[in-house]
C-alpha cells in the first residue's frame, strides 16, 4: 500500500516536474512590449521596426540580448540535459561589402555575466584567459565572418558548434543541400537575412545545425552535425541568448525572429509577420531626404555664393546716379570700364598723387585710348554739382591748350575724372630737380602762351566765368608737341569750398595764392593772374615759387621777392635760368620776368587780365617801361604781403587765415 502510495507520489512529482520543464517563446520580431522579456547588454538595442539589433557601426564592441528568465534544462542537477531547439532568422549588414565583423552566436550560458568577455574574434563570449576552461559551461551555436586562426578556422563564412571555447568542436562553410541534394553556398555577410535551426536531441546527444536563405523550408539534411552529451556542459538552469561583437570593420548584426522551445520543439516563426530587412520604407525615405537635403543645401549654398559674389561685385562697381546728372549721362564712364582700364588701380600704373587724389594711367578697353584717370575723394558733396556741369561744359567745349576731359563717373565718397593721357608728363619735371631733358625758351614760350591762351578762355571766352584756382607747373601738361595744356581746373573749389564766413578756407597751393585770395577767401580771375605770374617767374628762373634757402633754419625765399630784388640790383637778367645758355630773345626773357612780376603783385587792382596778358605775351602790345618804383609805388608789393606769407606769421599761427590755412588748405 504504501509502496503504491509512493508509486503515485512518484510519478506525480514525476508529471508536474515534466510540465515545468516544458517550456516554448516565439519572437516574430522584437515590437514592443514583448521585448519586455528581453534583456539587453552592450550596445544592443530595438530599432522601431522591431529588429533586434545587437550591433551598431561603432568598432570593437559587444552586443549580447538574453531571455530573462532562466531555462531549466535538467530535471535536478545530476540528470541529462533535455532535449531542446531553436530557430532564428538574422542578418548581418557591413560596411564594406566584401568585409565584415565578427558575427553572431547563439549561446547557451548559465549567467549574463559572460565575465570579462571581449569584442571581434571572442563575440563577446571569452577572453583570452577563459577561452577553452571547461567551468565556463557555455554552449554555442557561432556565425563566424573572420577567419581567426588561432581558433583554427577553416574560412571567414563558416557555421560552428562551440563548447566553452571559440574553437569549434565541429564546423562547416556556410551552405545548406536543397532537395535535390546539391549544397548550395551562402555568404554570411551577404545583407540578406537566413534562417538558422539548432536542435539538441537529449537521448541520442545529436547535435545539428542548419541554415537556409529566407523562406526556404528547413533543409532535411543539416549543415553541422555532431554527438556531444551537453549533460557535462551545461548547468540545470541556463541563460539562452544571442551575442556580437564587431571588430575594425563597421558592421550591424540582426535578429528579426526568434523562438525557442526545451523538450519540444521550437515553434515556427511566422516569417510574413518578421520585420522587413533591410528597413525599406522609412530607410529608402531617408535616403531620399538626405539626399534631397543635401542637393538643396549644395544648391542653397551654390546661391548664396553666387549672391555674394554678385554682390560683392555690385558694391567694387557700385556708382552713384543723382537725378540732376542725367544730363551729363554721355559724359559719364562705368567705373567698371575704368577699374579693368586701369588694372584694378594698381600701384604700377599710378602715374603721380596731388594734393587731391592719385592719378592713374590706362588703356580704354575698347578705344585703346591712353587716359589718366584721377581719383578725387569727394567727402563734402557741395559745389559737386557746379563743378560736374562746369567740367563738362569745358570738356566739351575742348580747347587745345586744355587737358580734355573724357567723362568722369562717381562713386559714394570719390569722383573719378578721366583725362588725355599727356605722354610728356608735366611741365614742373622739366624745371626742377636737374631734369634730364631741359626746354628750350622757344619750347618755354610757347608753353606759356598756351597756358595764357587757356586761362585767357576760361575767363573771358567762355560763357561763363571760370576760375582755374590752381594754375602751377604741375598742372600744366605737355602733349607730343610739347604744346603747355592747362589741367585740373575747378577741382579746388570743389575740396575747398568755403561755407562760414569766419573761416575762409583757401585751397590753391602755397605759393602761388595770392594774398588777397588769402585774405578773403574768395578766388577770383586776379588770383588766378597772380598764380600764372608766378608760373612765368618759375619758367623763366627755373625755380620753385618757394625754396628753402637754408635747411636748417627753414627759411624761405619768395620767388617774387627773389627776382624783385634783381630787378632793384638792375640786373634782373640775373634771375633767368641757368639752364639757359643761349637761344633766347633778352628782350622776351626780360618781358616775361616783368610781366611776371606785374601778374604777381599784391594788390590785384594792378593785375592785368589774361587778355592784357596775352597780348603782351604775343608781342601785340608793348609792356609799358617799367621800373621796380612802378611797382612797389603802387604800393605794397609783393612776395611778403601783410597777412598770411611771412614766415613769421606762419610760425607764431598769429592770424586767423594762417589758422585756416594750416588747417583747411594746402
Ligand atoms: N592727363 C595726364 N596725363 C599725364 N600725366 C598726368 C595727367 N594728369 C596728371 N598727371 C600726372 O600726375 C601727377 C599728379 O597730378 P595731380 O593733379 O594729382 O597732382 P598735382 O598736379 O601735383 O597737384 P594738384 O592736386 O594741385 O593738381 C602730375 O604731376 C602729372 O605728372
Ligand atoms: C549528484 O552527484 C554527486 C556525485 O556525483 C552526489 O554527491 C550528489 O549527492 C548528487 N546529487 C543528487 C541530488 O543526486
Ligand atoms: C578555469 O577557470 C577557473 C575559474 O575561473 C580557474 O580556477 C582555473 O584555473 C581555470 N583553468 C584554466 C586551465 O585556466
Ligand atoms: C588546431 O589544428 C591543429 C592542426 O590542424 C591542431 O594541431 C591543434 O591542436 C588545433 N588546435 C585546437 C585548439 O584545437
Ligand atoms: C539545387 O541546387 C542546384 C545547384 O545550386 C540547382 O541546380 C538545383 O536546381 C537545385 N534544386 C532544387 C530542387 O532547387
Ligand atoms: C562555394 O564556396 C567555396 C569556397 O569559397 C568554393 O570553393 C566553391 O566553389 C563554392 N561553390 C559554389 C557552388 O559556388
Ligand atoms: C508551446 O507551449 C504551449 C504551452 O505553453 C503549447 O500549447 C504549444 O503546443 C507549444 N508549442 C510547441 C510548438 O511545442
Ligand atoms: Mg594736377
Amino acid at each position: 500500500m504504501l509502496v503504491k502510495l509512493l508509486t503515485i507520489v512518484f510519478f506525480f512529482s514525476l508529471l508536474l516536474k515534466s510540465s515545468s520543464q516544458f517550456l516554448n517563446f516565439t519572437y516574430n520580431g522584437f515590437h514592443r512590449p514583448l521585448t519586455a522579456d528581453i534583456t539587453l547588454q552592450g550596445i544592443t538595442t530595438v530599432t522601431p521596426s522591431g529588429l533586434l539589433k545587437l550591433t551598431d557601426t561603432t568598432i570593437q564592441k559587444t552586443g549580447r540580448a538574453f531571455y530573462t528568465q532562466p531555462i531549466r534544462f535538467k530535471d535536478s542537477p545530476n540528470e541529462t540535459v533535455s532535449s531542446f531547439s531553436t530557430t532564428f532568422v538574422f542578418a548581418i549588414r557591413s560596411q564594406i561589402p566584401i568585409l565584415s565583423g565578427h558575427g553572431i552566436a547563439f549561446v547557451v550560458t548559465p549567467n549574463f555575466g559572460l565575465p570579462f568577455a571581449t569584442a571581434s574574434q571572442y563575440l563577446g563570449l571569452f577572453n583570452i584567459r577563459n577561452n577553452g576552461n571547461d567551468t565556463n559551461n557555455v554552449f554555442a551555436v557561432e556565425l563566424d565572418t573572420i577567419r581567426n586562426t588561432e581558433f583554427n578556422d577553416t574560412d571567414d563564412n563558416h557555421l560552428g558548434i562551440d563548447i566553452n571555447s571559440l574553437t569549434s568542436i565541429k564546423s562547416a562553410l556556410a551552405g545548406y543541400w536543397n532537395e535535390s541534394g546539391q549544397f548550395t553556398n551562402l555568404s554570411l555577410i551577404s545583407r540578406k537575412p537566413m534562417q538558422v535551426w539548432v536542435d539538441y536531441d537529449g537521448h541520442t546527444h545529436q547535435i545539428d545545425v542548419t541554415i537556409a536563405p529566407l523562406n526556404h523550408e528547413k533543409p532535411t539534411k543539416p549543415l553541422v552535425s555532431t554527438v556531444r552529451d551537453l549533460s557535462r556542459v551545461l548547468l540545470q538552469d541556463m541563460l539562452v541568448g544571442f551575442s556580437s561583437s564587431t571588430g575594425s570593420v563597421l558592421s550591424e548584426h540582426f535578429v528579426l525572429g526568434w523562438s525557442f522551445g526545451v523538450n519540444g520543439k521550437a515553434p515556427s516563426l511566422d516569417l510574413r509577420r518578421l520585420p522587413k530587412f533591410p528597413e525599406s520604407e522609412p530607410r529608402r525615405f531617408g535616403i531620399w531626404l538626405f539626399i534631397g537635403a543635401s542637393i538643396l543645401l549644395l544648391f542653397i549654398a551654390m546661391l548664396i555664393f553666387l549672391v555674394r559674389f554678385i554682390l560683392r561685385r555690385r558694391r567694387k562697381f557700385a556708382e552713384e546716379l543723382e537725378d540732376w546728372e542725367t544730363e551729363f549721362r554721355k559724359n559719364r564712364l562705368k567705373f567698371k570700364d575704368l577699374y579693368y582700364a586701369t588694372n584694378g588701380f594698381k600701384e604700377k600704373d599710378l602715374i603721380g598723387s596731388g594734393g587731391f587724389g592719385r592719378v592713374y594711367k590706362g588703356v580704354m578697353p575698347k578705344t585703346k585710348k591712353e587716359i589718366a584717370v584721377k581719383r578725387v575723394s569727394n567727402e563734402s558733396r557741395q559745389g559737386l554739382k557746379e563743378f560736374v556741369a562746369e567740367i563738362v561744359s569745358i570738356g566739351r567745349m575742348s580747347h587745345r591748350n586744355l587737358v580734355p576731359l573724357l567723362g568722369y563717373c562717381r562713386r559714394r565718397e570719390e569722383l573719378l575724372l578721366v583725362y588725355d593721357h599727356m605722354p610728356n608728363g608735366s611741365l614742373d619735371k622739366y624745371l626742377h630737380n636737374s631734369p634730364e631733358v631741359a626746354l628750350d625758351w622757344n619750347q618755354r614760350i610757347k608753353i606759356i602762351k598756351g597756358v595764357a591762351s587757356a586761362l585767357f578762355f576760361l575767363h573771358e571766352d567762355w560763357e561763363q566765368v571760370v576760375i582755374h584756382r590752381d594754375v602751377k607747373s604741375s598742372n600744366v601738361l605737355l602733349d607730343s608737341e610739347h604744346n603747355g595744356r592747362l589741367g585740373d581746373f575747378g577741382l579746388a573749389r570743389l575740396c575747398g569750398h568755403g561755407t562760414e564766413p569766419d573761416t575762409t578756407n583757401v585751397a590753391g597751393t602755397w605759393g602761388y595764392l595770392a594774398p588777397d585770395h588769402l585774405r578773403t577767401g574768395r578766388a577770383t580771375t586776379a588770383t588766378d593772374v597772380f598764380a600764372f605770374g608766378v608760373l612765368l617767374l618759375e619758367v623763366a628762373c627755373g625755380r620753385r615759387p618757394i625754396e628753402v634757402q637754408d635747411s636748417v633754419s627753414g627759411e624761405r625765399v619768395f620767388l617774387v621777392d627773389w627776382v624783385f630784388q634783381f630787378w632793384i640790383d638792375g640786373n634782373i637778367l640775373g634771375a633767368k635760368d641757368p639752364n639757359l645758355w643761349y637761344d633766347y630773345e633778352v628782350g622776351e626773357i626780360e618781358m616775361v620776368l616783368k610781366l611776371g612780376l606785374l601778374c604777381s603783385q599784391s594788390d590785384p587792382e594792378n593785375r592785368p587780365t589774361m587778355r592784357q596778358v596775352l597780348h603782351y605775351l604775343r608781342g601785340d602790345v608793348m609792356l609799358p617801361n617799367l621800373s621796380p618804383s612802378d611797382l612797389r609805388g603802387s604800393d605794397r608789393l609783393l612776395g611778403i604781403p601783410e597777412v598770411g606769407f611771412s614766415e613769421s606769421s606762419l610760425s607764431t599761427g598769429g592770424s586767423s587765415v594762417t589758422n585756416s590755412l594750416l588747417s583747411g588748405g594746402r
